[in-house]
């Protein structure tokens, strides 16, 4: 069986799909691996280490899925109409695998159908104890929390650690993260690593206890509704009105005093909840910092602007794009092991495809299949 990897033609993207250790883990699959020359560069990873690992390097994209059975990519596959088609010449019946963001999609998931390509995307795999390995918005999303208080501590024009000094004392920096999921909990680990006085928020009870393990302080409106706030996937609801006044009111109490707020609050499938409103803005002081991680999904901050960073009251609001690709070396490793993980569960002990399709996993990412949309939550749209 062949697989086929090639360089992320999307903007900004510098992550790739397998890396010289992932394709290792492939040849021990018993599969085949075609690598487009340049693939792995803007993460680090050479030509020499890939062929090095068994992986045969092609000269361009075109070469690497012409016997492809399987293409393994980062992001959505570019199509025709966005000036580069990345499906062209893909077998009718070969799997496409990756990070394929089937929300708002339509067109996307309609070729897959008509070119006949099995598609499969990784953010909807299922967050059970056995598909934790292949989990790829855990493993993103810890790399994109890391990554987004290095780069509020970068424009920070003040430092995070307290620092006694013969000149005198530097205050340590205060910081709030917004949601403590995935993304939240490491943002707390790495502002409390930095020396920052750490305080984070959330809609789930169960998140106080974590944030408390790292040392920061949990601040939430604890009522009736909370004790609900979470579905039974680990995920939040969407909040009443009601709710979300109170929480507001908390809010605006605790951020005036907060130097720097990591944005990382976000609701499956639905827009993400505007925390941080105008007002709050202009009770900080002026040179703090907001990161706002949820701008994708419209933000949780006012004004926040995608791949942009503005300024409102003073307070600049950094609103990164595709901020793991930051962190691309790491997050190609994490991605990588994610997806030799998920062909595991495909591939028998001959290196054939053998697919369970009604596999829970297999099921849950399943896009399109023999020329259909198959996945229930896409088939209307
Ligand atoms: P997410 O990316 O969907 O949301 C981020 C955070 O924002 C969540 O903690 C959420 O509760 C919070 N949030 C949503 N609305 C909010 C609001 N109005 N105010 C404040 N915070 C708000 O979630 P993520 O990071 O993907 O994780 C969700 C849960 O899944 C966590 O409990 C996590 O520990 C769990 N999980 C379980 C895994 C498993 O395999 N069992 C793997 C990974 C995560």
């Amino acid at each position: 069986m062949q697989i086929a990897v090639f360089k992320e033609r999307r903007p900004n993207e510098k992550r790739v799909a397998a890396t010289p250790d992932s394709v290792k883990g492939l040849k021990a699959l018993g599969l085949n691996i075609s690598v487009e020359k340049g693939a792995g560069l803007e993460a680090g990873f050479t030509d020499e280490a890939y062929e090095k690992a068994g992986a045969t390097l092609v000269p361009d994209r075109a070469a690497a899925v012409a016997k492809a059975d399987v293409v393994l990519k980062v992001q959505r596959p570019m199509l025709a109409g966005e000036g580069n088609d990345e499906l062209a010449g893909m077998k009718p019946g070969a799997k496409l695998i990756g990070l394929l963001a089937p929300h708002g999609a339509k067109d996307a998931l309609k070729t897959y159908a008509e070119k006949k390509i099995d598609s499969f995307s990784l953010e909807l795999v299922p967050r059970i104890t056995r598909a934790q390995g292949m989990d790829v918005l855990s493993s993103q999303s810890n790399l994109a929390g890391y990554r987004a208080v290095i780069e509020a501590a970068a424009q920070f024009t003040r430092a995070f650690p307290m620092m006694m000094t013969a000149a005198g004392t530097v205050a340590p920096a205060r910081v709030l993260v917004m949601g403590a999921g995935v993304a939240g909990l490491q943002a707390i680990a790495t502002a409390k690593r930095l020396g920052a006085i750490v305080s984070a928020t959330d809609v789930r009870l169960v998140a106080k206890e974590q944030v408390e393990s790292l040392g920061a302080t949990f601040v939430m409106v604890q009522d009736i509704e909370s004790k609900q706030a979470e579905t039974s996937g680990g995920y939040a609801k969407e909040m009443s009105e009601a709710y979300k006044q109170k929480q507001a009111a908390l809010i605006a109490e605790t951020i005036k005093k907060q130097d720097v707020v990591i944005c990382t609050a976000l609701i499956p499938g639905r827009p993400a909840p505007r925390l941080v409103s105008d007002s709050m803005l202009a009770s900080m002081k002026p040179g703090s910092v907001v990161v706002d991680l949820a701008v994708e999904q419209g933000g949780n901050c006012e004004g926040a602007k995608a791949g942009e960073t503005v300024q409102r009251h003073g307070v600049k609001i950094v609103g990164p794009l595709n901020i793991a690709s930051a962190v691309a070396a790491d997050a190609s490793s994490l991605y990588a092991r994610n997806i030799l993980n998920f062909l595991g569960l495909m591939v028998d002990k001959t290196g054939n495809l053998s697919i369970d399709w009604e596999d829970e996993i297999i099921k849950s990412v399943t896009l399109t299949r023999d020329g259909q949309i198959v996945h229930p939550q896409f088939r209307a749209s």
